[in-house]
């Protein structure tokens, strides 16, 4: 596996792979590589002959108050993970190989300030333009995000499709320990406690995908569910708690960190 630091060098690498005819799957990621970016990473060296793994934490996507600081970061191990999982190019960039000035000019997302757009003021302005900049280095390819972020997957089929961007938008299912925590960079974080607290995400979406599957079909009712069964975790602090019509989602924080995850209902 190639690892770069340059983005003329992923440009380079991707063109010249598209030129001999290989297909180009690009994986963006933060880095501190886990279980759930290796699903990513092993579903498009599948369907791709060239799979291009980024690790950049975005601090564009990061609010004042937020982790940017703590965000973990583990470059030796991501080489590792990426190229166990078929990646042949790793791209990770420093802060000022991307943004060399502060930009002036960044991508803006509208309609989503509700659950994470709401919790995080500027978060989707942030990925959306940090994604905009992978996929004009990366050119055309397929890019893979996954289920569990499924608002910033739904922001970013919107940026592929509104911007014109040469990029087929693939989503990969969550990946979860067996206690159904999703994973996430942000788990090593919590304490032995917190952690078995931070099952209570899943538990809220257990109880409300049962509640749906036993005819509740008022969302109110279903939302209250969730939220109950987040109050009865002493350690987590409920943020939101939402039910859409094939889809509920519920943010949390644990200790401190906050935790997202979403799972769909049938209608
Ligand atoms: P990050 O949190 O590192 O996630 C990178 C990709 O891995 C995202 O598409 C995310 O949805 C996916 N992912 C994380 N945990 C997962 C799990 N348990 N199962 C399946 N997929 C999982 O999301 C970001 O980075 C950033 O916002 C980024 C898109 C890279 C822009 O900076």
């Amino acid at each position: 596996m190639r690892v770069l630091d340059r983005g003329e060098q992923l440009r380079k690498e991707l063109d010249a792979a598209r030129a001999a005819g290989r297909r180009v799957g690009l994986v963006p990621t933060m880095g501190a590589l886990h279980e759930g970016h290796a699903s990513l990473i092993r579903r498009s060296a599948a369907e791709c002959d060239l799979t291009a793994v980024t690790v950049f934490v975005n601090p564009l996507q990061f609010g004042p108050s937020e982790d940017f600081a703590t965000y973990p970061r583990d470059l030796e191990a991501d080489v590792e993970v990426a190229g166990t999982a078929g990646a042949g190019v790793l791209f990770a960039p420093s802060a000022e190989e991307m943004y060399p000035q502060r930009p002036t000019v960044t991508v803006t997302v509208a309609g989503e300030d509700v659950m994470e757009g709401a919790a995080r003021p500027g978060h989707f302005d942030g990925v959306a333009t940090v994604v905009a900049k992978l996929f004009n280095l990366a050119g055309p390819c397929r890019a893979y995000f996954g289920e569990k972020d499924w608002q910033q997957l739904r922001v970013v089929r919107r940026l592929a499709a509104d911007l014109s961007f040469p990029v087929e938008v693939v989503a990969c299912p969550t990946v979860r320990e067996d206690d159904g925590l999703a994973l996430s960079s942000r788990n090593v974080r919590l304490s032995e406690e917190e952690r078995r607290a931070a099952t209570v995400l899943y538990r809220a979406l257990s109880a409300g995908v049962a509640a749906r599957l036993a005819g509740e079909r008022d969302p109110q009712t279903v939302r209250r569910i969730m939220a109950d069964t987040v109050a009865g975790e002493p350690l987590a602090a409920l943020d939101y708690a939402e039910v859409l019509p094939d889809r509920l989602l519920v943010a949390a924080r644990v200790g401190r960190v906050r935790l997202i995850d979403n799972t769909r209902v049938r209608v």
